[in-house]
């Protein structure tokens, strides 16, 4: 594997769950492997999860980890061909060069800007490290993936040794801000790419990316939709068609015990208690939160060891 920019870059989806949950059960098992050997994770944007579990996923591996804050760096031009003379300081092609000569393996994230659909699909940031990097680049969520993510919610929803075959649900819920459609995005990937029958429900004016959807039900009746799931993941999301937007945040979507029914809760995090999801759920026996957040190390352990693999 030459980068994890996306799900679709694993070989092999299920053998890297596999893979995740052995680390998980001997997560030292490879403590050589990324002896001296160097990640700089990049942070257009804030993490908490992200952040702490790549770190302990590459020093689990015997990598050394840098981090670096772009908000305490330059000001980065990402045109070509601009006049540098307002408050851009240091182009993208120099930066990305440079940091790549510190570091075996890069990770990014970059959010989605949300005002502008082309520019986001474009993936400026991401594909500027990509282009210009020459080393391996880990995507810690962009603009429309968040492939560490998707891969940690595919290892959750396993170890619950649920029935052949589940039923998932992906819930959109009220949120008061406008928020990307990254992790939505990935999960409905990772799912596609498991053995799940996967419903989406979400109000009207709140369909993703089609390409991303196609051929998966959507259902605008919330309460229809989570009727007997074994999963429900729930996540909000701004508008895919008023592309960036707040049309509604109708609290009716909040997820309570009653919609849950015997259902597992999964969420990202962060999440807004009593908005996104009422207190009895999230601290239910049927939330399984912690878990998932504690999964993103072995998300992370696995798609670094690959990538190592193929660099030694
Ligand atoms: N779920 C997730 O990516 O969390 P952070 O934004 O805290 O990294």
């Amino acid at each position: 594997m030459n980068h994890y920019s996306d799900l679709k870059d694993l070989k092999d989806f299920q053998a890297t769950v596999d893979l995740a949950l052995e680390l998980k059960n001997d997560p030292y098992a490879y403590e050589d492997l990324g002896k001296r050997k160097t990640i700089a994770m990049v942070f257009f944007n804030n993490s908490l999860r992200t952040r702490l579990s790549t770190e302990k996923a590459a020093r689990n591996l015997g990598m050394d980890v840098m981090v670096l804050n772009v908000s305490n760096s330059w000001n980065l031009e990402f045109e070509d061909g601009t006049i540098m003379n307002l408050d851009t300081a240091e182009h993208i092609k120099e930066a990305t060069q440079v940091i790549a000569q510190y570091a075996d393996i890069i990770a990014v994230r970059a959010f989605a800007n949300l005002k502008d659909k082309i520019e986001d699909q474009q993936e400026k940031i991401l594909n500027a490290f990509i282009k210009n990097a020459g080393v391996p680049i880990v995507n810690m969520e962009s603009a429309l993936s968040h492939p560490l993510q998707g891969l940690t919610d595919a290892i959750t929803i396993k170890e619950q040794e649920l029935k052949k075959r589940p039923k998932v649900v992906l819930s959109w819920a009220p949120h008061p801000r406008s928020l990307p459609h990254a992790v939505a995005n990935s999960f409905i990937t990772a799912m596609k790419m498991s053995d799940v029958d996967l419903v989406i429900t979400n109000p009207r004016g709140y369909d993703l990316d089609p390409e991303i959807t196609a051929g998966t039900e959507i259902n605008n009746d919330q309460i229809e939709a989570c009727k007997n799931a074994d999963i429900i993941y729930v996540k909000n999301w701004s508008s895919f068609d008023s592309y960036g937007k707040v049309i509604q945040q109708d609290i009716d979507w909040m997820m309570t015990q009653e919609k849950l029914g015997h259902a597992k809760f999964m969420h990202c995090l962060p999440v807004r208690r009593n908005v996104v999801v009422e207190d009895a759920v999230i601290d239910s026996d049927q939330s399984v939160v912690i878990e998932q957040a504690g999964n993103r190390t072995f998300a992370a352990q696995a798609v670094l060891k690959l990538l190592l693999k193929d660099l030694n």
